[in-house]
């Protein structure tokens, strides 16, 4: 059996149930933490994100951070520059090429939403997955928000992956696919700089199942956004000729099954912003979806991205 044969038979015939608990840690943190849903998210109190995180503090925030994949701080009235400094706390920032910065931070993303500008981040994905060093994480700040609406959905891809039947783990096991950011972002810069971005962002190849380099998790890491297709596929060999047609759908087959999973509700945490809420996410370990149902409304947030490694 071939992979693709076996990857129509498995996911067909194999029930498998997404229930993904993420178990509570024993440790007592230094701040207080709220589950938000089993699978991911929780809420953070008891700490002032104006201030400079403590050692124990930041070390704590890393784990809490890697545990439950994406953190939510309420009621932090935070300026621009102490976005910046907390950001810088947990590695190097990058300065993203097409989105429009602030003007006096460009680490500081500007997603600033009207009646004239529609957001368009409402695909699953995983921040700047079209890097060679694709970020460790990012933290967002909501500066206003509609009264309802522009929610946003984080999923855990890690138990997107540990549920998966077996054979389609076996499939993409050592599987790479390409990212690439044009297909997307091609629209939100002018022609003119097309050709200089091509040549500085070049399509990458990352694994379909990267381990996450502090907790040694395994994750499904391709996205909707940003992965065009699977390189080498392995179905079509000089051994083993398929004709185009047939190569080509069990690869997308297999690509839209895996991008499909993160959007089981059971993998996700929905939130609801208020002004000053922060979400600080592990680009690494999960995906995320920005619900655009409040255009024309106006939806302004800012957002630090920490440069992470080379997904293995
Ligand atoms: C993003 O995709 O990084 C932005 C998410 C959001 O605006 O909620």
């Amino acid at each position: 059996m071939d992979r693709g044969q076996a990857f129509i038979q498995s996911a067909s015939s194999e029930a498998h149930p997404r229930a993904h608990a993420i178990d509570a840690p024993s440790e007592n943190w230094p701040f207080e933490v709220a589950r938000c849903s089993p699978a991911i998210g929780a809420e953070i109190g008891g700490l002032d994100l104006r201030q400079p995180l403590g050692d124990d503090t930041y070390k704590a925030l890393r784990r809490a951070l890697v545990h439950y994949k994406v953190l939510f701080f309420r009621d932090q009235d935070i300026t621009p520059a102490q976005h910046v400094a907390l950001a810088r706390r947990f590695g190097d920032l990058e300065i993203h090429p097409a989105f429009p910065h602030h003007a006096d931070h460009p680490e500081l993303v500007i997603l600033g939403r009207n009646d004239t500008k529609r957001g368009h981040e409402n695909l699953y994905h995983s921040d700047v997955s079209w890097r060679e060093i694709p970020s460790m994480g990012s933290i967002l700040r909501c500066v206003t928000c509609p009264e309802v609406g522009g929610d946003t959905i984080w999923i855990n891809m890690a138990a997107a992956y540990e549920n998966l039947p077996a054979d389609v783990k076996h499939t993409i096991a050592n599987l790479k696919a390409v990212h690439d950011f044009m297909p997307l972002f091609s629209i939100a810069v002018d022609e003119a700089r097309h050709a200089a971005l091509r040549t500085q962002f070049p399509p990458v190849l990352h694994p379909v199942v990267r381990m996450h380099p502090e907790s040694g998790e395994k994750i499904l890491y391709v996205n909707e956004a940003f992965t065009t297709h699977i390189d080498n596929f392995g179905i079509h060999t000089k051994e083993h000729y398929r004709f185009g047609f047939d190569f080509k759908l069990a690869e997308m087959d297999l690509l839209q099954y895996l991008f499909r999973q993160a959007q089981a509700p059971e993998y996700q945490v929905r939130l609801r912003w208020k002004p000053n809420t922060i979400a600080f996410w592990d680009n690494r370990s999960c995906q995320h979806y920005a619900v655009q149902d409040y255009y024309p409304a106006v939806r302004h947030m800012m957002r630090a991205t920490i440069i992470g490694d080379r997904p293995v």
